[in-house]
């Protein structure tokens, strides 16, 4: 096998995960295909750009990934976050996305099948997206596709989310201010699936969590003051949001319970991806900027 004559296919592209899976990719010299709902939209042509790939590919619309799947020798599987109705996938599509994605690389002869799922997973947490993620990883690991599962845990880019308070000075997440979770930044997951296509007989048939650092909410706090140089605050989420918002309510208990914060082993990690961003280091490349100039993503996860 040579990375240069060999294609993996990589759903989401346009997307964190997928974006950074494909430019780690193309950049390690693999053919990289990108199945993308708008060929002309501006994130597909930066895509072009790089040399990537990109062909018609919905979802909605298995035939458009069978056609993507032709030929290839890997594919990188992520769903789209589901179960809030604005983005309009349910837990149910998210599960029918993901099975029917690996049914149709397994019929493709596909030789190594990344699936991207959530840190911390466990079954039976009663959470929608984490019940079609698990329900996904066991699909995926009865499928006979030779497979890895990687289990990203929070981004840091999820800090950035308007809801989460830090245009106000205050960040309220998850986590108790005194307990740890942990956090990756969205290109390094890219990094390290990238490592994982390049080293097939170390890593097919593992499922393990992605995680740069696992810190406590005060110590997010502290760092973000320290990089803004300005004071900023950190609370759990208030007990009257979590009251309107079950499956929040639902995803604090986990936390509580450890069963959400991520279970990634950081040195390994680290070995595998000497350069991956610590919360220092990310806030100093990319935090930082958007907090102060109010950038924040569209989407939430
Ligand atoms: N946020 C976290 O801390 C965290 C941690 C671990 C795991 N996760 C999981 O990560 C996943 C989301 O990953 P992400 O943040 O990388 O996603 P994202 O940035 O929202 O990207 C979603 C991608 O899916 C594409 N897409 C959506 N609907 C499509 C369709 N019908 N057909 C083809 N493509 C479609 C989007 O394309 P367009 O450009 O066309 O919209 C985009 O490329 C979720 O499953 C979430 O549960 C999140």
């Amino acid at each position: 096998m040579t990375k240069e004559n060999e294609t993996i296919v990589v759903l989401g592209a346009t997307g964190q995960q997928g974006g950074a899976t494909a430019r780690a990719l193309r950049k390690d010299g693999w053919n990289v295909r990108a199945p993308v709902r708008d060929p002309a939209s501006s994130k597909s042509r930066a895509l072009v750009q790089l040399g990537i790939e990109t062909v018609a590919g919905d979802y909605r619309d298995p035939a458009s990934l069978e056609r993507a799947l032709e030929g290839a020798y890997g594919a990188f599987s992520i769903q789209p976050s589901s179960g809030q109705p604005e983005y309009g996938v349910s837990d149910e599509d998210e599960l029918l996305f993901g099975t029917r994605f690996a049914d149709a690389a397994k019929r493709a002869g596909v030789r190594h099948f990344v699936y991207t799922s959530v840190g911390g997973l466990r079954p039976n947490t009663g959470v929608g997206h984490f019940e079609s993620k698990w329900k996904i990883e066991e699909h995926v690991r009865a499928s006979g596709l030779s497979a890895t599962i990687v289990r990203p845990t929070a981004f840091m880019e999820i800090l950035l989310l308007p809801h989460f308070g830090l245009a106000q000075g205050h960040l309220s997440f998850f986590v108790a201010p005194d307990r740890t979770m942990q956090f990756i930044a969205v290109e390094d997951i890219g990094a390290v699936v990238a490592r994982v296509f390049a080293e097939p007989a170390r890593f097919v048939g593992k499922t393990f969590d992605i995680a740069a650092e696992s810190l406590t909410g005060n110590d997010l706090a502290r760092k973000i003051s320290k990089a803004l140089g300005r004071p900023f605050t950190y609370a759990r989420f208030p007990a009257e949001l979590l009251a309107q918002h079950p499956v929040l309510a639902r995803l604090v208990e986990l936390v509580d319970e450890g069963a959400a914060t991520g279970d990634g082993d950081v040195a390994t990690i680290r070995e595998l991806h000497p350069a991956i961003l610590t919360f220092d280091a990310w806030l100093e490349k990319t935090g930082k900027a958007a907090i102060e100039h109010g950038v924040v993503r569209e989407r939430s996860s």
